[in-house]
């Protein structure tokens, strides 16, 4: 396997706690995915992004660490994790592990410590602790917005406030202590000996803030606490540790800047290798958005010598199927709302048109789990099920994340759709009754499900090696371009579009030799 495998992978998100459950807690564990390997290495898949597997009170779903270096008993064993990556291995595939760097758990050593500390005292100096203003310190030090909406400080018994721009369960680090740098290398060291091919680096434009903390100020720069010089700094030390291994580690950030030149920065060759591109998951089904975005993330990338990526979704935002069949088909935050009308069978439509698009695309590929089966969000989970901090701390008006986080749908007719052995607990999040249709069961062997859609798109994909380059002459509404000797096309106007060459694959049926609206398909 080449050593720049990380340039045009397939990469496959397992949020562990909704694949598949091992030993039938109705949670999700190592067992689980170990015992699917099979399937995801049919798939075809080059390497599997696992979200947060470590010990974790879970108040945002495994992104509040409590132990960097071990597995939450909920998933099974550090050993479990060492013979996942061993027989990942043994399929050709690679793991890739997520570090969250920007925060910690209340429940970490570190901040129980802090706690339990003075004010001035050096275990409060990990993190931001600051006293109020106001004449008693009842206000927050600063005006800072949480990035899942409210006041980002909390005040603790002796006065004092700390500093979390997620929950209040996970307090921000200090990046300027050298004890937290020096610990993240460590634990970056400490997945990369067991034979993690790379991280993901959670929240990875956050990490470093102005030391004075001061309020933001809209437009200035640079930013209090987004995407700061210094980063820089904190991924070339990294970069030089993934680099120090015999088979080179990757970093893949995850970084929300939308000045794409911004973004390339941190991809620079002695920087983090990819990093996840947000602008193109945000924008709507519409050509000339998708295309503009497309040429933004080429020019952006090539000065520094950087393999783009592209995502449809993932464990924070809509399922693509349901995004695509509204009104407003672009993804952002401030939009969810409960009640939106949807059409299911257009966003599917739209979404299969779209992974051939993505598949297509010169990078490497990130596919969420389920999004191969082509699931919807899941829009009407009972309120006293939902989980997610971002739907508390909006007052409930947010639906937050848990309606993408439905545990799959393997086998059978009824729920838990072989989530979970039988005689299991119920899953932790209710699959709807009527997902028999989506199991991979039911999906494999059908020749116009999403499963096989995929399956043959990342096949033929490993032989999608030239060069890209628009096509000329495509009518307006339709994206055309070649991936060397092959052609994409992917029709978002109204009308059908004529065809010739002879056809690889294809999203959708193609009547009378056609390209129908919201489809689209590999020419050679
Ligand atoms: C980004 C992660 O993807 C998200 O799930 C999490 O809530 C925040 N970072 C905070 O860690
Ligand atoms: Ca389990």
């Amino acid at each position: 396997m080449s050593e720049q495998w990380w340039r045009n992978a397939a990469i496959y998100q397992v949020y562990p706690r909704s694949f598949a459950d091992g030993n039938g807690d109705g949670i999700g564990d190592l067992a689980g995915v170990r015992a699917k390997l099979p399937y995801l290495a049919e798939l075809g898949v080059d390497a599997i992004w696992f979200n947060p597997w470590y010990p974790s009170p879970m108040a945002d779903g495994g992104y509040d660490v409590a132990d960097y270096r071990d597995v939450d008993p909920v998933f099974g064993t550090l050993q479990d994790a060492e013979k996942l990556i061993a027989e990942a291995g043994e399929h050709g595939i690679r793991t890739i592990v997520d570090i969250v760097p920007n925060h910690v758990s209340d429940r970490h050593p570190w901040f129980r410590a802090a706690l339990a500390a003075a004010p001035g005292s050096p275990e409060r100096e990990l993190f931001h602790f600051r006293e109020g203003r106001g004449e008693h310190g009842e206000l927050p030090p600063n005006n800072w917005k949480s990035e899942f909406g409210g006041c980002p400080w909390t005040r603790i018994d002796d006065g004092q406030w700390y500093l979390h721009l997620f929950a209040a369960a996970q307090p921000d680090l200090n990046w300027d202590h050298p004890r937290v740098r020096r610990e993240h290398e460590e634990i970056l060291r400490f997945w990369f000996d067991r034979g993690a091919a790379g991280v993901r680096i959670d929240s990875a434009g956050l990490l470093a803030k102005d030391a004075a903390l001061p309020d933001l100020v809209p437009g200035a720069h640079p930013h209090p606490y987004l995407d700061r010089d210094d980063l820089h700094d904190i991924y070339r030390s990294w970069r030089a540790i993934a680099d120090s291994y015999e088979h080179p580690r990757v970093l893949i950030g995850e970084i929300w800047v939308p000045d794409t030149e911004r973004f390339a920065r941190y991809l620079r060759p002695d920087e983090m290798h990819t990093a996840f591109n947000f602008d193109f998951l945000a924008r709507p089904w519409d050509a000339g958005q998708l295309r503009e975005s497309i040429d933004a993330t080429l020019a952006a990338h090539a000065p520094v010598g950087a393999p783009a990526t592209w995502v449809l979704c993932n464990h924070d935002v809509t399922r693509t199927v349901t995004r695509y069949g509204r009104a407003d088909t672009r993804f952002a935050f401030d939009a969810k709302a409960f009640g939106t009308p949807t059409d299911l069978a257009l966003g599917l439509r739209r979404a299969r048109a779209a992974a051939l698009l993505t598949l297509a695309l010169p990078g490497s590929l990130y596919l969420y789990q389920g999004e191969e089966l082509g699931l919807p969000e899941v829009e009407d989970l009972p309120l006293d099920r939902l989980q997610d901090p971002m739907h508390f701390r909006s007052g409930g008006t947010d639906p937050g994340r848990d309606g993408c986080r439905v545990p799959l749908p393997w086998t059978g007719p009824e729920q838990p759709f072989g989530f979970s052995p039988d005689g299991a607990k119920e899953p932790w999040l209710p699959q709807p009754a009527d997902w028999a249709h989506l199991t991979v069961e039911a999906q494999s062997g059908d020749p116009a499900s999403m499963l096989t859609l995929y399956r043959e798109g990342i096949r033929i994909r490993r032989e999608l090696r030239g060069g890209f380059g628009w096509l000329p002459d495509a009518p307006e509404g339709v994206l055309a371009f070649r991936r060397g000797d092959v052609r994409c096309l992917v029709n978002l106007s109204a009308s059908p579009l004529p065809l010739d060459g002879e056809v690889l694959l294809a999203s959708g049926p193609l009547p009378d030799g056609l390209l129908p609206t919201d489809t689209a398909v590999w020419l050679r």
